[in-house]
């Protein structure tokens, strides 16, 4: 039996839990290489029901630590509940349920001991329209922290800038912190909203159609993004932008009709898919 995540943190505001972060240093190698591993996602034989519809059936997937997953396939067929279970989102709908084992790094996510507000800020989401908080662009990006940790108003301006930075926003906005987030222009509320799940040193962000309301720069600032983000960060990423699965994601999972058909590294499942739906797909033969 897995251990949950989270478990034993009742109350995280008070002290941050020692697996929370991956930005522990370690003392050994040993400690090292487990930190490494740190964000693996295992999904075995998941299903989910919305109600009497089932939306995804015996899913199996693996997502490996520190890589980006893109995760395609026609419009329906589950790409959007996967990331809603990954973050027990469906918990706030009592009709929606899932079965089967998701496990981050071995630890069970699905369990009723698992603390959700924390695996919510572990395993950070940022959807297809950006969604800053109501408050100031400083606050957006220190509501994870406060939440999380006890740290001096000295080390939170550090961790606002140094989250900024991450998220290539600082230079565009280190003179306006104290305005509202809505003031911003809309590709740099979504680098916001990704600097808010960013500081709450997250092992793992889900990403659902991050660039689809975006103009081409922006979508390319977070394509670049992504790219340097997962040298800490797993990514999940929902895209309909097959250029953008090639040139941002490191392993793809074609899903169709709740059914996980097949996955792989992202140069063969281009170049040579083994099953005739993912040919069929790329062909653009539906979809
Ligand atoms: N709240 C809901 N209640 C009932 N069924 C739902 C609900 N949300 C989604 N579904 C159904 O679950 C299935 C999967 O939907 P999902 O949103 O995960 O697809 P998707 O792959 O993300 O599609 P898209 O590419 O259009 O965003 C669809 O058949 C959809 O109609
Ligand atoms: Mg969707």
């Amino acid at each position: 039996m897995s251990n949950a995540v989270g478990q034993g943190a009742a109350n995280p505001g008070a002290s941050p839990p020692a697996s929370s972060g991956y930005a522990a240093k370690p003392s050994s190698r040993a400690q090292a290489g487990a930190i490494e591993q740190c964000g693996a996602i295992q999904i075995t034989n998941l299903d989910f029901f919305y109600g009497e519809t089932q939306a995804l059936r015996g899913v199996t997937l693996k997502a490996p630590a520190k890589r980006a997953t893109a995760l395609i396939g026609p419009s329906g067929c589950g790409k959007s509940t996967l990331l809603r279970v990954l973050n027990r989102m469906y918990d706030m709908y009592p009709n929606e349920r899932a079965t089967g084992e998701v496990e981050m790094d071995g630890c069970d996510i699905l369990g009723p001991d698992v603390d959700l507000n924390l695996l919510r800020w572990r395993i950070g989401m940022v959807f297809q329209e950006p969604t800053p908080f109501p408050m100031s662009i400083y606050d957006n990006v220190a509501f994870g922290p406060r939440f999380l940790e006890n740290l001096s108003e000295g080390e939170m301006d550090e961790r606002v800038q140094e989250t900024l930075l991450r998220a290539a926003l600082w230079n565009e906005v280190k003179d306006r912190l104290s305005e509202q987030a809505n003031s911003i222009s809309i590709g740099q509320q979504q680098r916001l909203c990704i600097a808010r799940a960013l500081a709450a040193r997250p092992e793992v962000i889900l990403l659902d159609e991050p660039t689809s309301a975006l103009d081409p720069l922006s979508s390319l600032k977070i394509e670049m993004l992504i790219a340097d983000l997962k040298q800490n960060v797993t990514i999940l990423i929902v895209t309909h932008n097959m250029e953008q699965a090639r040139r941002c994601a490191d392993e793809v999972a074609f899903f169709y009709l709740g059914e996980m058909v097949e996955s792989g590294p992202t140069a063969q499942m281009f170049e040579a898919p083994l099953r005739e739906r993912t040919r069929n797909y790329f062909a653009g033969k539906f979809g």
